[in-house]
């Protein structure tokens, strides 16, 4: 009877533990298996860290919509003409840069000068150098009431040496190198320049006299508007190899002389990368 006692103390505390186990270890058990009790944390932080995560991608979409924007405008193309031809328009010549076969170049479309334009030597010119320059000698009147004066324009091969051999019977070769181009080597031979005075100053084409007037002047302002080129500056001569001359009026055309107005760079041989050619090679 106690044994039989016993053995159902016994069971009934084994029933009672069992259910106190169940009861503690059960809550345990869900959020450990299904997750779901912390679920909601991780997926807000996930959903908070993802806007911005992505800018790491961003910065490699800006660059596509950017190539995608309308291109800068282009700046000036200094290739558009060549400046190794003596027939182009930016021909640039120079001690160290002859005329290709000079002796036998002629420069194409060489014409007279328009009547009304005083051109006491008959020279001639190219026609588009003419036609912008007769444009500027009308200006010139219609601005300052001033006639310009062609006095010196083509001068083919034989009339250079003509023109160096009498500066170097005048000042040796040395002073004449300063102010005369050798044989082969001048802008008159392109036809592009005219060395231009006016009717009233008295001024000739030699020193200073013509830079003071106001034809010198206006040209030296405003001879870009119509493609001309004061070439040999009075601060230049170590660029270009030859002392002012603020008669000498080189045709560039309106853009390239328009762009180095604009930019302050005042000979060509900057404004291409040449190098300066005080001195004539060998
Ligand atoms: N006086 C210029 C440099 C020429 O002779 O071409
Ligand atoms: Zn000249």
């Amino acid at each position: 009877m106690v044994a039989a006692s016993l053995v159902v103390i016994v069971v009934a505390l084994l029933v009672i533990v069992t259910v106190v186990v169940v009861k503690v270890a059960g809550p345990k058990e869900l959020a450990a298996v299904a997750g779901t009790g912390a679920p909601s944390a991780p997926a807000s932080a996930a959903a908070s860290v993802q806007p911005t995560a992505p800018p790491s991608p961003t910065p490699t979409v800006a660059p596509a919509s950017a190539s995608a924007a309308p291109p800068a405008p282009a700046g000036f193309d200094k290739t558009k003409y060549s400046i190794d031809d003596p027939n182009s328009i930016w021909f640039v010549v120079n001690k160290l840069r002859p005329i290709p076969d000079a002796a036998n170049f002629v420069p194409p479309n060489l014409v007279d000068l328009p009547p009304d334009i005083p051109n006491p030597n008959g020279y001639q010119m190219r026609g588009d150098a003419e036609q912008a320059m007769a444009t500027m000698f009308d200006a010139a009147k219609a601005e300052i009431n001033t006639q310009l004066v062609a006095q010196s324009g083509y001068r083919d091969y034989g009339v250079q040496v003509d023109a160096y051999h009498t500066y170097v019977n005048l000042d040796g070769v040395a002073g004449a190198d300063q102010t005369s181009a050798r044989p082969g080597y001048s802008e008159h031979q392109t036809g592009l320049a005219m060395d231009i005075l006016d009717t009233t100053s008295g001024c000739s084409t030699d020193g200073l006299c013509f830079s003071k007037t106001n034809a010198g002047q206006w040209l030296a302002a405003n001879a870009y508007r119509f493609g001309f080129l004061l070439r040999y500056p009075a601060d230049k001569t170590a660029v270009t190899g030859y002392e002012y001359e603020p008669w000498h009026f080189r045709y560039i055309g309106v853009d390239l002389a328009t762009e180095m107005h604009n930019t302050g760079v005042e000979t060509l041989e900057e404004f291409f990368g040449l190098p300066p050619a005080p001195d004539y090679a060998g």
